[in-house]
């Protein structure tokens, strides 16, 4: 027998039990006639001790030749500590050894198995396997799991089917470049990975499956942040028979479902804000609602003074951060370089200072009396005490500059406390954008959505106007999830391809089989795809995704333990006419 339990488990009610553990040498203390061992394995640690007089010699020879990380086996008794601990789950409990057998040695691992390693980044990521032995990412994995099958639990009982779709497909397009894998038995050809199965599910829709989800592998190619792997997981959901209202309240049930089963956290009703209105007062379609400070535009009140910085301006905007009047010369300098950026690319920030005795001092006295400064204050609900931050320039540009003055200053004033979560639904995005570059339109959401039915008829005058009927699940300023209701008649799905500048043939070749599909009696459908690793990091009150997937790619792209992408031989690259 290799164990008879394992080494979270024992307690003070199992004091005298006889036990047989196996797991990983954690930490040794050898103090001469004493010997500690910590023996790990993924449910905890339980404290060893050996003693010549009650181990015996050779277990005892055996203890003091122990390293680090060794797989060991033990037959001992359970005694209760002298010096307990009230930080281990164990700590009442130690275990007199009476046998050890090493199962494996290990070699000196490259860094420290603890919560706090003395191991970089690229290290760990060479030696993952051993990464993921600390309790920190032993931990989120868990979490992990507990979320997929929570959220089985959950879509299962209102009657979902999972159901599989195939991985290599055809370019799926949802905004980032395919990752394609040749074809041996059709030389010159290629296979796409999905971005998202989003054609497929819709076709699950036409063969009448009416609910479906799959937690399911996404491939994109695309610049990699901490939110963003280019392999990742998707919770992928459709329904049939739905408009927005049924989606939301499902989607956000699931949502809330999570919250309530894994965190013990009741998340309220989740509040909808409208894109326009998400641009207008936090200057992003992601906003982070765990606190306030939201933009007032004081563009026509700030003009036409003589300040030319602000009369050149598309736009003038404002934040009221409260409490900060008291800001320094050099605090200010620090806020202004950071604007100042390439990333953020304002020309500089102006402040108003409403001071604890309710006088308003600004940088640009020079053009602005105090009765303006007055106005403008009122405008931004000021009190004393509070700072005014202004930012001018090109309208986009000036929008998410400030969305990320207001973030920072959310971040220096502690009011995004990773405890503490607020979602929103942002609804009605724009049908499509117009693209400088290509010098056409691309789907906001992707190609499928449909357009709001009172908009329909701006399709072909003005298609920028024409609102989606699109929405995204943002918590903390995360996006989590997004989805549509869909276009389910062939004509209208025709007209949006065209309008992105597809040619009918191109729309055929590409998307023909969803065409043809639409021919046979399709029901109204929608759905949504949350990001399953971006939920995890939620829950775990981390940014970065990584932490949470168990062998990841780094910043790179690259797996850096089984050094992947890597070349393959010259004989594979001939079999595949490459
Ligand atoms: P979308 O492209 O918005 O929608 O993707 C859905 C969610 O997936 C997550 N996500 C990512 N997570 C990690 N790494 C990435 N590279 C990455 N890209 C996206 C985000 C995002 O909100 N088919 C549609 C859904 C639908 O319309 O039903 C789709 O894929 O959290």
């Amino acid at each position: 027998m290799l164990r008879t339990h394992n080494c979270g488990e024992l307690r003070k009610t199992d004091v005298k039990s006889s036990v047989i553990l196996s797991g990983w040498a954690h930490k040794i203390r050898d103090k001469g006639k004493v010997i500690w061992i910590d023996i790990r394995d993924r449910y905890g640690i339980t404290q060893l001790i050996f003693e010549e007089e009650f181990s015996g010699k050779n277990t005892f020879e055996l203890a003091k030749k122990c390293g680090r990380e060794y797989v060991i086996k033990i037959q001992g008794e359970v005694s209760e500590r002298l010096s307990k601990n009230p930080n281990m789950d164990t700590g009442d409990i130690e275990i007199k050894v009476f046998e050890i057998k090493y199962l494996n040695k290990s070699d000196i691992p490259p860094f420290t198995i603890e919560d706090e390693t003395d191991g970089g980044e690229d290290l760990r990521m060479k030696y993952r396997y051993l990464d993921l032995r600390r309790s920190p990412l032993q931990k989120n994995i868990k979490l992990r799991h507990s979320l997929m099958q929570e959220t089985r639990n959950y879509l299962n009982s209102k009657k979902f089917l999972e159901i599989e779709t195939p991985v290599l497909i055809k370019s799926t397009p949802e905004g980032a470049r395919d990752f394609v894998v040749p074809s041996r038995m059709n030389l010159g050809e290629f296979y796409a990975l999905p971005q998202s199965p989003q054609t497929f599910k819709q076709l699950l829709m036409v063969s009448g499956f009416d609910k479906y989800y799959q937690l399911v592998k996404c491939f994109r190619d695309e610049d990699l942040r901490a939110d963003r792997q280019p392999e990742f997981t998707q919770i992928d959901c459709e329904m049939s028979f739905v408009d927005r209202e049924d989606v939301l309240e499902n989607f956000g049930g699931l949502i809330t479902y999570l919250f309530k089963k894994i965190l013990e956290k009741d998340l309220g009703e989740i509040p909808i804000i409208e894109y326009n209105d998400s641009i207008k007062y936090y200057g992003s379609d992601k906003p982070d609602l765990r606190f306030g400070m939201k933009f007032h535009d004081i563009t026509s009140i700030v003009q036409g003074k003589g300040f030319k910085v602000f009369d050149d301006s598309q736009v003038v905007l404002s934040i009221n951060v409260k409490g900060c009047s008291n800001y320094s010369r050099k605090q200010i300098d620090e806020l202004t370089e950071f604007v100042k950026t390439p990333q953020i690319g304002s020309k500089g920030l102006v402040y108003i200072k409403n001071n604890e005795d309710g006088t308003l001092k600004s940088s640009v006295d020079k053009f602005y009396s105090s009765e303006d400064l007055k106005v403008i204050s009122n405008e931004n609900n000021s009190n004393p005490s509070d700072l005014i931050l202004i930012l001018a320039g090109e309208k986009k540009q000036t929008f998410s500059a400030m969305s990320s003055l207001r973030l920072l200053m959310g971040d220096k004033l502690n009011l995004r406390d990773p405890e503490i979560f607020n979602p929103v639904w942002v609804v009605n995005f724009p049908l499509v954008s117009w693209d400088e570059e290509s010098k056409r339109y691309h789907a906001m959401h992707h190609p499928f959505t449909s357009p709001i039915e009172d908009d329909i008829d701006l399709i072909n005058s003005s298609p920028e106007k024409v609102r989606a009927n699109a929405y995204d699940l943002v918590i903390n300023g995360v996006e989590i999830g997004g989805g549509s209701i869909r276009i389910h008649d062939r004509v209208l799905q025709e007209k949006v391809f065209e309008i992105l500048g597809f040619t009918k043939e191109e729309a055929n070749n590409q998307f023909g089989f969803l065409l043809n599909a639409f021919k046979y009696g399709t029901p109204p459908h929608g759905g949504i795809a949350f990001g399953f690793d971006r939920l995890c990091a939620l829950f775990g009150g981390k940014e970065s995704i990584r932490d949470f997937i168990a062998f990841p790619k780094n910043t790179s792209g690259r797996d850096v333990m089984i050094n992947s992408p890597s070349q393959i031989d010259n004989d594979q690259l001939k079999e595949l006419g490459l």
